[in-house]
């Protein structure tokens, strides 16, 4: 068989956060170096644009046409590359096919995605096609879920080393965070939320922590969950609910699962927003969980869900400045206790805002190490996760080339 021309292929790149990725890529891999690379979309025009805002001729990067509903043309397009990365969403309206097409023809795939409920759709769909074909199929790859699962991979890696066994309690808190959203992270967000309000199904499959795990795999344990305001005495502080945890912590719990329960049988693992101590703090906590309550349920109800749509939230295309993803900025600590109570604390930091600088970093950086580091590496086709498919290479490549950290605070 010919060798695909391309190791990575961008589908997408004419988005919000493909537009940062393809600087990145560019700036960083280069046009003509280790990483062969290329654009894709629907929109010739607009990807020429693209490529002409990055300097670059037509001999320089590749465009590939095609539609997210063309199945014909997604073939072609996995045909000639190793890896694809989508930015297209919201994955819920258009994501499928190419899911589909990367899992029948073992085409290996990341993408940004934070909708569970469609995660679930396409692995019991295409599992089993990705495991014949040997595709691996990794969603999550931007700060939903990468900082969360690699946090807590990093976290266990660390646990082995001092208690010589995992830590099978963590709390992830968000102890600062600098940054805003997009057009396509809105539509994907109020897309969920309005198939959950047609579907008392969905709602509680939304709820249940280990829906993305493998069939049949439900561990009895009650997992934590900050739905409102409480003092969490571990850190002091009082605690909102953190807008992403409803992704993170399940992608955590599948990680878990793939790894044949390497954190531990009983592993309970939630995510928090840290709000600050005393009055002050716990007025903060409230002021954000009684908002935060307020957006899903404008975001279900189908007058409010138009006006946030018209007059709120940014359209498609639209996100942060190039100044506030440049000013952005995170900071995430973990807690982990063993059944021995031995406690360990981690801090995982990113530089730019979240949800685009960083994220199209780490995205990038995903699909790289997939190419290049994992291309021969044995594993096996399927879905995974980022912390069961990447963890240390791809620890270091955010370390080298992304502005993550990751260390271990001593007490
Ligand atoms: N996990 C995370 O941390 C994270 C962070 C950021 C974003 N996201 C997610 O990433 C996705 C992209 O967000 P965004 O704000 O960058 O999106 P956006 O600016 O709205 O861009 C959407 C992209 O989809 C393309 N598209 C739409 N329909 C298509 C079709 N039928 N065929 C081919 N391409 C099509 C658009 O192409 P045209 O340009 O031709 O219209 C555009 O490139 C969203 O789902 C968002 O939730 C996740």
């Amino acid at each position: 068989m010919q060798s695909p021309s391309h190791h990575l292929v961008v589908f997408g790149a004419t988005s919000f956060v493909g537009q940062i990725l393809t600087r990145y890529l560019a700036e960083h891999f280069g046009t003509h170096g280790q990483l062969k690379w290329a654009i894709a979309g629907r929109s010739e025009a607009k990807l020429a644009a693209l490529r002409n805002s990055l300097g670059l001729g037509a001999g320089k990067l590749p465009i590939v046409l095609a539609d997210a509903a063309d199945e014909a043309a997604l073939r072609r397009l996995c045909r000639d590359t190793r890896v694809v990365i989508s930015t297209v969403g919201p994955y819920a309206l258009y994501g499928e096919p190419l899911v589909k097409v990367c899992s029948e023809t073992g085409t290996d795939y990341c993408d940004l995605t934070g909708e569970v409920q469609w995660i679930r759709r396409m692995i019991r769909a295409y599992e089993a096609a990705a495991r014949k074909s040997g595709a691996r199929i990794v969603h999550c790859c931007g700060f939903d879920s990468i900082p969360s699962d690699l946090g807590v991979y990093f976290l266990q890696q660390q646990a082995h080393e001092r208690f010589g066994q995992p830590c099978t309690e963590v709390k992830m808190r968000v102890k600062a965070v600098r940054g805003g959203f997009s057009g396509g992270t809105a539509a994907s967000l109020l897309n969920v939320v309005k198939e959950a309000a047609a579907n008392p199904a969905l709602r509680k499959e939304i709820a249940d922590p280990y829906s993305i795990c493998p069939e049949g795999y439900a561990p009895k344990v009650r997992q934590p969950n900050v739905k409102f305001t409480e003092f969490d005495a571990d850190f002091a502080a009082w605690v909102a609910p953190f807008v992403m945890s409803a992704v993170n912590t399940r992608i955590v719990q599948r990680s878990n699962a793939l790894s044949k329960q390497a954190y531990g049988a009983d592993f309970r693992y939630d995510e928090a927003m840290l709000m600050g101590r005393g009055l002050a703090g716990r007025a903060a906590a409230t002021g954000l969980a009684t908002g935060l309550a307020g957006f899903m349920l404008a975001g279900a109800l189908p007058p409010t869900r138009w006006a946030l749509e018209r007059f709120v939230l940014p359209a498609p295309g639209e996100g942060p400045s190039a100044e506030d993803q440049r000013r952005g900025f995170y900071d995430l600590r973990f807690l982990g206790r063993t059944t021995d109570g031995g406690t360990l604390r981690v801090k995982v930091t990113g530089d730019r805002d979240p949800g685009y600088g960083s994220t199209a970093k780490m995205l990038g950086q995903a699909g790289a190490c997939l190419a290049l580091d994992l291309a021969q590496s044995g594993r096996k086709g399927g879905f995974w996760t980022p912390a069961t498919m990447f963890g240390d290479r791809l620890i270091e490549r955010l370390r080298a080339h992304s502005g993550l950290t990751f260390e271990v605070l001593e007490d």
